[in-house]
């Protein structure tokens, strides 16, 4: 089955597309060892697209000792034996193309695992050699050379060096750099053997079909020279107080990371049909990440701005508003995530928006989501993190751009918060003692079915348990029911196919129905003789009566016979489309 893009859409797909997130070890087990492999995607292709999404992007499958999720590569042009064979991978490429969806694969080019053969080659040999060149070295501060060349710490909790030792174990007084696990040693991007390695990975996934890469920490690969200490990163306020700019640290978002993407451009852009990149950018502001999306660098950047924001329409607007304009300063076009495989699950985080968690001066950043994750939701609550995960789904998927969908979105999976020490993976928790790194709870496998120990994720195990309630949450649950997350997901994807209104185009705040502020309500004008659409979402605590429209999707029950004969009430955390 393959499906045709309606006539009325942008023949750049990217520009409107909604990706699919995978991650592997979790999505479907078809060989009964408790991990994801090819074999259980390629058998479960249709479901991704009868949901209606135009691609998958696939965190990493390659070899890797897998000490953080795969994002540890040993060989960035071999698969992971778990996950499958290269033949298997071929495969599923081409029955995904089959089915009508483009295929994103991930590239992690800041570091390497420590298993690579660049790393194995070091280890042979001296500091100072050429293949410790690959790396970034630098001799140890204190007398003996015993302290860490600077101050930067590691994202994982700790230092971001790591001695290096001779063939004996003893310390030689050089460190080598990792700004995540000591198992992901940063590689030097100022080594011409590092550009070729990428160039010939990026080449070798082309090669085998792929539509696009997910660009891994896309803002770490080029350091200040010197690797001076850190001062923290800077705040440029203006004479009125007013955020001008967020200058990074030594370690991120320097002007050299930019020659990297420009070359790869001009590898990709030699292939037909288009092949584009999307960008894991954390940068201060929305102008520094439009930085990475000017013409000859990449198509898109994730916009952790508006996944980072609480479900507040004040919030979430401004956002909205910023990445707007900073992307079509550089033409390119938006992308709106709310989810991926290292922040909490939305139905938690929307959940506590109102104990105010987010307002917390200290509360950003991996502090948020250990406080997040740890704090268990009552039943009311869950309920609310529910309507406003669908609520959000309506909203995002209605704004102009491309969108994300990770893997359980789409059936309002919550975060598992109760998994046992001994399950946990995230390398962030060993280092911190099990303070932090609290990400396996947004990536415990997909419940299939009702029945079945694993829900049918597995034909045995799942290398995280499952909670017991999530049979009811399974895909085999939600089909059908008009009033799941799945079906309601399905029918926006649907909609918004079929709604030349919808996907990339213009917006329009519509200030003149003085909704308040905790109201967003924009339209979608009517395009190509198709009615334009009016989506409000109500992120405040009172009813929001609207003038009566063709409803054409509500998130939650719109109360019909509350409703006066000229208006539509949306009651708290609802969103609506409308025909106008
Ligand atoms: C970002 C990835 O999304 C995350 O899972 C990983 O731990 C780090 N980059 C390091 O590769």
């Amino acid at each position: 089955m393959s499906i045709e893009r309606p006539a009325h859409r942008n023949a750049d797909w990217w520009r409107d597309a909604v990706i699919y997130q995978i991650y592997p070890k979790s999505w479907n087990d078809s060989n009964g060892d408790g991990f994801g492999d090819a074999n259980g995607v390629r058998a479960r292709l249709r479901y991704l697209a009868d949901l209606g999404v135009d691609a998958v992007w696939f965190s990493p499958f390659y070899k890797s000792p897998d000490h953080d999720g795969g994002y540890d590569v040993a060989d960035y042009r071999d698969i992971d034996p778990r996950f499958g064979t290269l033949a298997e991978v071929e495969a599923l490429i081409e029955e995904a193309h089959g089915f009508g969806l483009k295929v994103l694969v991930d590239l992690v080019p800041n570091h390497t695992s420590s298993e690579h053969r660049f790393f194995q080659a070091a280890l042979a040999t001296a500091p100072g050699s050429p293949e410790w060149a690959r790396y970034h070295v630098a001799q140890g501060r204190g007398a003996n050379q015993e302290l860490p060349p600077n101050n930067w710490r590691c994202v994982f909790t700790g230092d971001a060096w790591s001695p290096i030792l001779d063939a004996d174990g003893v310390a030689t007084g050089y460190w080598y750099l990792h700004l995540f696990d000591s198992t992901q040693p940063d590689v030097n991007w100022e080594n011409p053997d590092i550009v070729e390695e990428f160039d010939t990975t990026v080449r070798f996934w082309l090669d085998r079909g792929v539509d696009g890469f997910r660009v891994d920490v896309a803002h770490g690969l080029a350091k200040v020279p010197g690797l001076p200490d850190s001062q923290g990163e800077q705040r440029l306020l203006d004479a009125d107080g007013q955020l001008i700019d967020i200058v990074p640290e030594p370690m991120w978002d320097q002007p050299a990371v930019h020659d990297v993407y420009r070359h790869w451009r001009a590898i990709t852009d030699a292939y037909q049909p288009t092949r584009i990149f999307v960008g894991e950018i954390w940068v201060g502001t929305p102008a520094r990440l439009a930085n990475y999306l000017r013409p000859d660098e990449m198509h898109t950047g994730f916009n952790f701005p508006f996944l980072r924001a609480n479900f507040r329409a004040s919030e979430l607007r401004a956002v909205i508003d910023a990445s707007l304009a900073n992307d079509r300063v550089v033409g390119a076009s938006t992308t709106w995530v709310v989810e991926n495989h290292d922040v909490p699950r939305v139905v938690n985080r929307y959940a506590l928006n109102d104990r105010g968690l987010n307002d917390a001066p200290e509360a950003t950043g991996s502090g948020l989501e250990a406080r997040i994750v740890r704090t268990p939701l009552s039943e009311q609550q869950e309920r609310l993190g529910r309507d406003r995960a669908r609520a959000m789904m309506l909203t995002m998927l209605a704004l102009p751009g491309s969108a994300y969908i990770y893997q359980g979105q789409e059936l309002a999976l919550e975060e598992v918060i109760n998994i046992p020490a001994s399950e946990r993976q995230d390398p962030a928790w060993f280092r911190s003692g099990g303070v932090d790194g609290l990400r396996d709870g947004c990536r415990v496998p997909l419940p299939w079915t009702r029945a079945g120990e694993t829900f049918g994720f597995s034909t045995d195990s799942a290398w995280l348990t499952q909670p017991r309630h999530w049979r009811e949450l399974s895909i085999e649950a939600q089909t059908d029911d008009p009033a799941s997350m799945l079906e309601l997901t399905r029918k926006a994807l649907r909609l918004r196919r079929s709604e030349p209104a919808l996907g990339e185009g213009e917006m329009v705040w519509r200030d003149d129905l003085t909704l308040g502020s905790s109201v967003l309500a924009f339209e979608r004008p009517s395009r190509f003789g198709r009615p334009g659409i009016l989506v409000v979402c109500n992120t405040g605590a009172e009813d929001a009566a609207i003038p009566r429209a063709g409803l054409m999707l509500a998130s939650s029950r719109v109360p019909l016979e509350r409703t006066a004969s000229n208006a539509l009430v949306i009651p708290p955390d609802t969103a609506v489309w409308l025909e106008v």
